[in-house]
């Protein structure tokens, strides 16, 4: 099993090394959690420091604003693309989500065309932001599950390493039973941003890691100048953080 960084500062320590390679994994948390910057950040220095070329499917994100904000970080995402190491596919090029709704087969031309675009630029680190806005596309419940199903079983075929990013509608839902996206990915990272007292914290947990002894605490983490920070020994709901 080759291990790869996950780009997140203070984050490897607690999976055990690192990302297991060319598999999936799984993002969850309710809004402004830090998925989207988890998923850039992830890219972005697989990117520059591991020479892992990435693709992002931005389907909430303006790819401009998007863009814009992830310059806060110093991470310059125009010049990645114009370099050819780093495309970003948002719901402006035709992803055709409207026709997501009847057969399989546009799951498969969905998964089609994300292959397409990951191999034009040898991409090794892929990011689905977000499997919501896949969902978007079909009605059925019962028929979404199976096509999304299929459609990440479609996507890990690439041997990529995948983040699929996923949302809680409302923060009461992560205590409900584990979602069919849980069972399909190999590994399952929880982020937080709990109320305590008059203010919030952020805080990651690493749910799952198939094949790794990962760390089974919340542990706290940051949003600043510099993305992502993990603190390997401070944790979420505890006096020291
Ligand atoms: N430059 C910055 N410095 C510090 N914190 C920032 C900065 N930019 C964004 N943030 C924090 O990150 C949050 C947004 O992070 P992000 O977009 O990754 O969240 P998300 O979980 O993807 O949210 P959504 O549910 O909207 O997709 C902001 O609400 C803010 O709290
Ligand atoms: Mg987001």
């Amino acid at each position: 099993m080759t291990l790869v960084t996950s780009g997140i500062s203070g984050l490897d320590a607690l999976l055990g090394g690192g990302f297991p390679s060319g598999r999936a994994y799984l993002i969850k948390g309710t809004p402004g959690t830090g998925k989207t910057i988890f998923g850039v950040q992830f890219l972005y220095n697989g990117v520059i420091h591991h020479n892992e070329n990435g693709l992002l499917v931005s389907l909430e994100y303006d790819p401009l604003d998007l863009k814009e904000d992830m310059l806060k970080f110093g991470w310059d995402l125009t010049n990645l693309e114009k370099e050819g190491r780093l495309h970003i596919l948002g719901t402006a090029e035709p992803l055709e989500f409207g026709t997501l709704t009847t057969t399989s087969t546009t799951v498969d031309d969905l998964a089609n065309q994300l292959q397409k675009a990951a191999q034009a630029i040898n991409a090794k680190r892929i990011v689905i932001d977000s499997l919501s806005g896949v969902e978007l596309g079909f009605t059925d419940m019962f028929e979404s599950r199976k096509k999304l199903l299929r459609f990440c079983t479609l996507l890990k075929k690439l041997g990529c390493t995948i983040v699929f990013i996923s949302e809680y509608s409302e923060p009461s839902n992560k205590f409900k039973p584990y979602e069919i996206d849980e069972f399909i990915a190999n590994g399952v990272i929880l982020v937080y941003y709990e109320r305590i007292g008059s203010e919030r914290f952020r805080g990651i947990e690493i749910l799952k890691m198939r094949g790794m002894k990962h760390s089974t605490r919340i542990h706290a983490m940051e949003i600043n100048n510099n993305g992502i920070t993990v603190f390997p020994d401070e944790y979420l709901f505890s006096t020291e953080t």
